[in-house]
Formats: structure tokens, C-alpha cells, sequence
């Protein structure tokens, strides 16, 4: 969240320099701040937007934890909100706009363009449940999660990818201890997903929780069920027309990351839109990572979920 002003203030600086500092992935540091580690630009418009970022009862959130299933997540939440703007799917913005230009991020973004946004505005977040801004209790939140494993190699190879070309990407097994200790931005991981699983549980009309496989495995369902929590549900007319196929096979990994804008792309942030597609599939981990790596990263999981009701 970017304010007129891009300088960070005195003030940011002071608070800045009062924070924990921990190792970058693999560089700048990043800076703990209500519990979770953050990238110092990413901290100044965390704190910008937590100071002015005004809700409307009628915004909907998208949040996740990164690498998680972001881009698929606004490409289909975009898709069902405007699907009847954009029936001739030749015209879907979609086919020509990276989903991170359709449906901006809270802490990334320019004030203005998120002011400027029509209703009801859809925005995403990696922001953790305690750390957003004042969000009145009408508006709907939804969150996508995957498991830790996937994740994590996604992360780590996302962000040894966006690095500097002279900066030494992170060793696997220095990667995966930092990421257990919570140590990577938006981290820990698990208090990510406990926060939005715990309101999800207790304020079911508030938050909606959806798993990264369990859309893969039926997408369709999980359409049906963002629809319903949106308030605009897939009529009869819509399911027999085969409207909810269309969706999914619209924002599909092989249908989004072949297409001229995800191929050679640049997002308004900065980012190459390859970046956001690598391989769309469950369970790749296991390609990666040792034994022993998997090992650890379950062992705190059942750790951290334990008693939740929470499981991967
Ligand atoms: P992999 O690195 O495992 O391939 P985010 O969007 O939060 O940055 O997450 C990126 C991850 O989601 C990457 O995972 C990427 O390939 C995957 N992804 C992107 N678009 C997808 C889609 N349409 N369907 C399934 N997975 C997708």
C-alpha cells in the first residue's frame, strides 16, 4: 500500500530499526512485526495501509499465503464475479491481463488504484487475519491454502528465480530450517493458516476456507461454493449451460500459463508473469526434497495443527 508518498518516513525508519532482523530469502532482511516476517518495502505498505486503508462493507479479500495458489485464486474469483459481464469468454480479461493486474494486492498497491476499483472490489492479501486493516465484519473474506511442502518448493524456487542474478540462492536445507522456524516473508506458515482456519471455523459466513488440492482435484465444487459464499450462487440456467466448465477450464494452469500475457508478461509490480506458473500440481515436493526434508516440515506441522482440526 502505497501512499502519495513512496519515502519511507522517519517514523518507518525508527520502527524499522526497532525490529527483529532476520535472514532474507536469500536477501533483503526481512523484519518481524505483529508475529510474522516481512520484506522492508512489503512492512511499509503493511503499516500505510493498516494507517489508511478505508474498508467497504461490500469489499471482498482474497488471502493467502504466498505460492500458495494466489494467481489461480483472483483468476477464478474475478471470473465468477464478472462472469455475466463477460459471457463471450474471446472477450475475457483474463485471455489478456495477468490475474496479480486484475485484482491488486492490499499492502503492493497504490492507494489510489484500490480507491478506484468498482464495486463490490475484489482484494488480495498475504497479510495475515491479525495484521489486516479495520475490516467491517460484513465483508467477506476468502482463503486459499495449500500444504506446507508444496509451499515451500514453490517459495524457494520463486524466490531463487526473482533474485538478483548476483545473489546465491538459498541451500535447500538451509531453506526448509528457516521456513520450520517461520523464518521466510509472511512466515510462520502455520500461524498464516491457523488464523484464517480458526475464524473460518467460528465465523463461517465471514470466511471461506478453500485448499489449493482440493480445487485442483474438483475445481467445480470449489466454484460452487465461492459463488454461494459470494452471494451471487450459479443458477440452474447457468450450471446446465455449462457455465462452471467454463471457469475452470478458463483459469486452469494449462490454459492461464499458455497464454501470450503469462508467457512473456510483466505485472504492474514488476514481476515476469512466467514467474506465477510453474508446474500446477500436488504433491511435487516429493521431486525435490529429501526424506529427511519432508520429515521436518510434517513433524511441525503436527506440532502446530495439532488440536485444530486441521490437517495436511
Ligand atoms: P508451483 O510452483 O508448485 O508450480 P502463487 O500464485 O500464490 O504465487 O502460487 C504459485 C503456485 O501456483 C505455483 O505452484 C504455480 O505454478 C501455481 N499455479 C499458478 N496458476 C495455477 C493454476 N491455474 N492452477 C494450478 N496451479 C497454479
Amino acid at each position: 500500500y502505497l501512499s502519495e508518498e513512496d519515502e519511507p518516513s522517519h517514523d518507518f525508519k525508527a520502527l524499522i530499526s526497532s525490529l527483529p532482523q532476520g535472514k532474507g530469502w536469500p536477501s533483503p532482511p526481512l523484519y518481524q512485526y505483529q508475529g510474522f516476517w516481512y520484506l522492508p518495502a512489503v512492512l511499509q505498505g503493511t503499516l500505510a495501509c493498516q494507517n489508511e486503508f478505508k474498508a467497504q462493507d461490500t469489499d471482498i479479500f482474497l488471502a493467502t499465503f504466498v505460492k500458495t495458489g494466489t494467481t489461480w485464486l483472483k483468476a477464478l474469483a474475478y471470473s465468477v464475479l464478472n462472469r455475466t459481464r463477460y459471457s463471450s469468454s474471446s472477450q475475457h480479461p483474463v485471455l489478456t491481463t495477468n490475474p496479480h493486474d486484475l485484482v491488486p494486492n492490499l499492502e503492493l498497491s497504490r492507494s489510489s488504484l484500490l480507491t478506484n476499483l468498482p464495486s463490490p472490489r475484489l482484494i488480495a492479501t498475504h497479510l495475515p487475519l491479525t495484521s489486516l486493516p479495520d475490516v467491517p465484519p460484513r465483508c467477506k473474506i476468502v482463503y486459499l491454502c495449500r500444504n506446507p511442502r508444496d509451499t515451500f518448493l514453490s517459495l524457494w524456487l520463486f524466490a531463487a528465480k526473482v533474485a538478483g542474478k548476483s545473489e546465491l540462492p538459498l541451500a535447500a536445507e538451509e531453506a526448509v530450517e528457516l521456513f520450520c522456524e517461520g523464518g521466510c516473508p509472511y512466515g510462520p506458515y502455520w500461524d498464516h493458516v491457523l488464523g484464517y482456519w480458526r475464524e473460518s471455523v467460528e465465523k463461517p459466513e465471514r470466511v471461506l476456507f478453500l485448499r489449493y488440492e482440493d480445487v485442483k482435484e474438483d475445481c467445480g465444487s470449489c466454484l460452487k461454493k465461492l459463488a454461494r459464499f459470494l452471494g451471487c450462487p450459479f443458477s440452474v440456467e447457468e450450471e446446465e449451460g455449462g457455465v462452471v466448465e467454463e471457469i475452470t477450464e478458463l483459469c486452469s494452469f494449462g490454459s492461464l500459463s499458455n497464454l501470450e500475457v503469462n508467457k512473456r508478461g510483466v505485472t504492474s509490480l514488476g514481476t515476469e508473469t512466467s514467474a506465477f506458473f510453474r508446474r500446477g500440481e500436488v504433491g511435487d515436493s516429493r521431486n525435490f526434497l529429501t526424506d529427511q526434508m519432508v520429515e521436518k516440515i510434517d513433524r511441525v506441522t503436527e506440532q502446530k495443527l495439532h488440536g485444530s482440526g486441521l490437517s495436511f
